[in-house]
């Protein structure tokens, strides 16, 4: 991230509307920009509300909106673990948006393989979009009570990949294996937003504003892009 972009924090008491309209706004702006946007949804249980909220605005033309996943659990897309489940359950089955516009990281194959198939998914359109690396417009996070996000948990090795976009990980937080995002594919995001909804992780927030944090979500820093902390605590 340019050492002058300090990241933005939002605090509301009307945590998924805002968020949604915060969605809402930035998909408009992109697709007049640039005819198209590009949303990569986190996992978790924070984004369920939001991704209820969304589904209910009536004027966004899903026909231009290309969604990925941060993460993904290795595991059945109808497990009740899966990411894609539970974006399918509070999002994709509440909207009309073209199968080809979702882009599923497959949990339920090896990981190693799915890894592979959605780094070729996201370059084969990065390559269309003239870029090295596929550029989310709103990447979504959230952040883990140890300070991790998306599938990059403290101490793992993902931390350190420096050349692939999306790779097998494994982490505590059950299921343990994994797909993530890498941080070089976040911090090439225009836009990174955490959506954190409990008071409990302040202190892990207040301490990556601080600067001070080795957490794997303090490594979100986008090279040409921003942050925003939308907080519902
Ligand atoms: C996952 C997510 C993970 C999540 C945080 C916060 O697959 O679990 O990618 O990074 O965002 O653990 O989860 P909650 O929103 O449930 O607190």
């Amino acid at each position: 991230m340019q050492t002058d972009v300090i990241p933005s924090v939002i605090h509301t008491p009307d945590f998924a509307p805002d968020a949604a309209r915060f969605i809402a706004e930035a998909a408009h702006a992109a697709i007049a920009r640039a005819g198209v946007f590009r949303l990569a949804l986190s996992g978790g249980n924070t984004p369920r509300p939001v991704h209820e909220t969304l589904a209910g605005i009536g004027d966004l033309p899903w026909e231009k909106i290309q969604i990925t996943f941060g993460d993904e659990r290795c595991v059945p897309p109808d497990d009740s673990a899966s990411n894609y489940r539970m974006a399918r359950e509070s999002l994709l089955d509440r909207i009309s948006i073209p199968a080809g516009n979702v882009f599923r990281i497959r949990g339920e194959i090896d990981p190693e393989a799915a890894a592979q198939e959605y780094e070729a998914q996201l370059a084969a359109f990065a390559a269309r979009f003239g870029e090295a690396r596929y550029r989310h417009d709103i990447l979504i996070l959230g952040l883990g009570e140890d300070g991790h996000t998306a599938s990059l948990f403290p101490g793992s090795p993902a931390l350190a990949e420096a050349a692939r976009n999306v790779i097998p990980a494994t982490g505590p937080k059950p299921p343990p294996q994994r797909i993530t995002m890498t941080l070089p594919l976040i911090n090439a995001s225009r836009h990174v937003v955490f959506l954190v909804n409990d008071a409990g992780k302040q202190p892990i927030i207040d301490e990556i504003l601080a600067g001070s944090s080795a957490r794997p979500a303090a490594r979100v820093r986008p090279v040409e892009g921003k942050v925003t902390w939308l907080l519902g605590h």
